[in-house]
């Protein structure tokens, strides 16, 4: 029997650097961006890239609910993983509902698959943050640990 495992932590916003605590604030103002008319569940994600800069995404859904994109991958969706100035060092992902609050939001299954093409893409890992709307906090290190026994590109060389 093999044992897949992995860290995380409970982050103590106090302890933010200005940088990682901004981060955690523009993924709040990430939900002004939302359009989610038929879930009413808004997300809202922010990456830290490599330059120092922010980018934004929401969730923008659509009546072909296929159609639909995630927040994460709209955030993702303008930059580009091969420049450097755009290697992602953290998510940090929120949400706002009418109902539960304090668990802190978990990226879909293609936004983790999207996460770690990126990851391998670029290199290096990826922190992520996932906020709940009361404030809880989780950390994980990697987009690895998002999704063990992944596809990649790997499998296709
Ligand atoms: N959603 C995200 O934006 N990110 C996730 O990781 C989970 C789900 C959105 C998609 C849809 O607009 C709404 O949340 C409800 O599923």
């Amino acid at each position: 029997m093999s044992t897949f495992s992995f860290n995380y932590s409970t982050v103590n916003k106090a302890s933010l650097t200005p940088q990682y605590a901004t981060l955690l604030l523009r993924a709040e103002e990430a939900l002004l961006l939302s359009y989610s008319p038929y879930s009413r569940f808004r997300v809202g994600a922010a990456l830290l890239l490599a330059n120092g800069s922010y980018r934004l995404g929401a969730n923008q859904e659509n009546a072909s609910y296929p159609a639909g994109i995630c927040a994460e991958r709209a955030a993702i969706a303008g930059i580009n993983p091969l420049n450097p100035e755009h290697k992602i060092v953290a998510i940090a992902i929120t949400y706002s509902t009418e109902g539960h609050f304090d668990s802190p939001v978990a990226p879909c299954g293609i936004c983790r698959q999207v996460l770690l093409e990126i990851e391998h893409a670029q290199q290096s890992a990826i922190e992520i943050y996932l906020s709940s709307p009361s404030g809880r906090v989780l950390k994980i290190d990697t987009a690895e640990h998002l999704l063990p026994f992944h596809f990649s590109k790997g499998n296709l060389d």
